[in-house]
């Protein structure tokens, strides 16, 4: 069995229907159902046994250890995290909470199990840790991609709280020995994302006739990578990664947030033709504060070493997310429902409208 962590939210979802698909092995499922959390996700595994889902939080070492103890895992891969970095600037406290102390509590209650295995079971046990691009901070225009070795410069909350836990994360191989993995991936985008990030946001206003807010003046480059394309490279990670190492993820996939925004306009007036263009909703709005200006990673030493690389290009993971969108708009209506409401409100009232 494995356990995942944050097994409800948008990858590690994603995550645990992949690797049913491709496995028997059981996935215990620890994830607190935040707003973020949504087990609509993984509706399709209704009344299989080989998924064990349990509500709890990281925070609570007592209750990890017990779970750990209780169903012997041979892996962590934890995702658990709080994710969006406006909330983070909104309040950064949870993201301290959750990201750091909860990494934290994650990593005692694994030493504790993993310590008292017996050698060859202490051998065989990972705690992979699945991070961001972001603690890299920002690059210039004519940078090179980052890459495992780029010094460490987090610029918002949430990219400082994924750096702290990185940091554990290395401590717990370097001081315990614990034979840990730590992946820093991309921006990814697919089906069960929530519409509080950019490219689910876009999609579901463009739909409902709202505003397309681009923040600042949408020059923002991100490296896109296909969430199943990710989910691939971490059971690659997990299978053949070395202990202690680190190993960035990323789609090759370079792109302004414009460009990105015009797709999806383009791709709705196909797919969903509405008087005028989608386009005419754009609306640019006040820029995130400290907003990073360009990611790119450099994912070549997963592929050297580990023989990763994306399956899918920008245009046919855009397809199928678009797709997906489209044919599953009473899930966006389910999480759009009650608390998302006020984010929205809090998220976008104050920014004022640019050019
Ligand atoms: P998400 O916000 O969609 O999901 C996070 C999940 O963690 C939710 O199900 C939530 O309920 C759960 N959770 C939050 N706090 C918890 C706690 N204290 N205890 C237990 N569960 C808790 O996030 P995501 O986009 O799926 O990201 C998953 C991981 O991947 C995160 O660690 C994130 O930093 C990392 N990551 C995300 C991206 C991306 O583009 N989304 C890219 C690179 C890395
Ligand atoms: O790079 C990996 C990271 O990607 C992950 O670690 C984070 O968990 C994930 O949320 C994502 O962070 P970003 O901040 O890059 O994603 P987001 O979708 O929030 O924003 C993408 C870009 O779009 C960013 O430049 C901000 C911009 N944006 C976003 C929103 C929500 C807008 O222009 N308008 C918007 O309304």
């Amino acid at each position: 069995m494995i356990l995942v962590t944050g097994g409800a939210g948008f990858i590690g979802s994603n995550f645990v229907l992949d690797w049913l698909a491709g496995s028997d092995e059981p996935v215990l499922n620890l994830d607190k159902l935040t707003y973020a959390g949504n087990l609509n996700n993984l509706v399709s595994l209704e009344g299989d046994a080989r998924h064990v889902f349990v509500q709890g939080d990281i925070c609570d070492g007592a209750a990890v250890l017990a779970l750990l103890n209780e169903h012997r895992p041979r892996a962590i891969l934890h995702f658990a995290a709080e994710s969006h970095v406006d909330r983070s600037i909104h309040g950064p406290g949870e993201f301290i909470n959750t990201n750091i102390n909860g990494t934290f509590a994650l990593l005692e209650a694994a030493r504790s199990y993993w310590s008292a295995l017996d050698a060859d079971a202490k051998a065989a046990f990972r705690f992979l840790h699945v991070s961001t691009d972001e603690v890299y901070g920002s690059l210039g225009p004519h940078d090179a991609p980052f890459s495992e070795t780029t010094a460490y410069a987090p610029n918002s909350p949430y990219s400082a709280s994924k750096a702290a836990s990185d940091h554990l994360v290395r401590a717990y191989h370097h001081t315990y020995g614990m034979p840990t993995l730590t992946t820093n991936c991309s921006n990814n985008y697919g089906p069960y994302h929530f519409p509080e990030k950019l490219i689910p946001l876009i999609i579901a206003n463009a739909l409902a006739g709202k505003a397309l807010p681009i923040y600042g003046d949408g020059m923002q480059v991100r490296d896109w990578l296909f969430v199943s394309d990710h989910c691939a490279a971490i059971r690659k990670v997990l299978a053949d990664g070395t202990p202690g190492e680190v190993y960035n993820v990323g789609g090759w996939n370079e792109m302004a947030n414009l460009h990105v925004v015009h797709t999806l306009c383009d791709m709705l007036d196909r797919a969903a033709p509405k008087q005028g263009s989608y386009r005419d909703q754009i609306r640019y709005v006040t820029d995130r504060p400290g907003h990073d200006r360009r990611y790119a990673i450099d994912a070549g030493k997963l592929e050297r070493e580990l023989g990763w690389k994306p399956a899918e290009t920008f245009e046919s993971g855009i397809a199928k997310t678009v797709q997906w969108y489209l044919s599953n708009q009473a899930w966006v209506a389910d999480v759009q429902s009650g608390a998302y409401q006020s984010w929205v409100q809090r998220n976008y009232a104050n920014r004022e409208e640019g050019k």
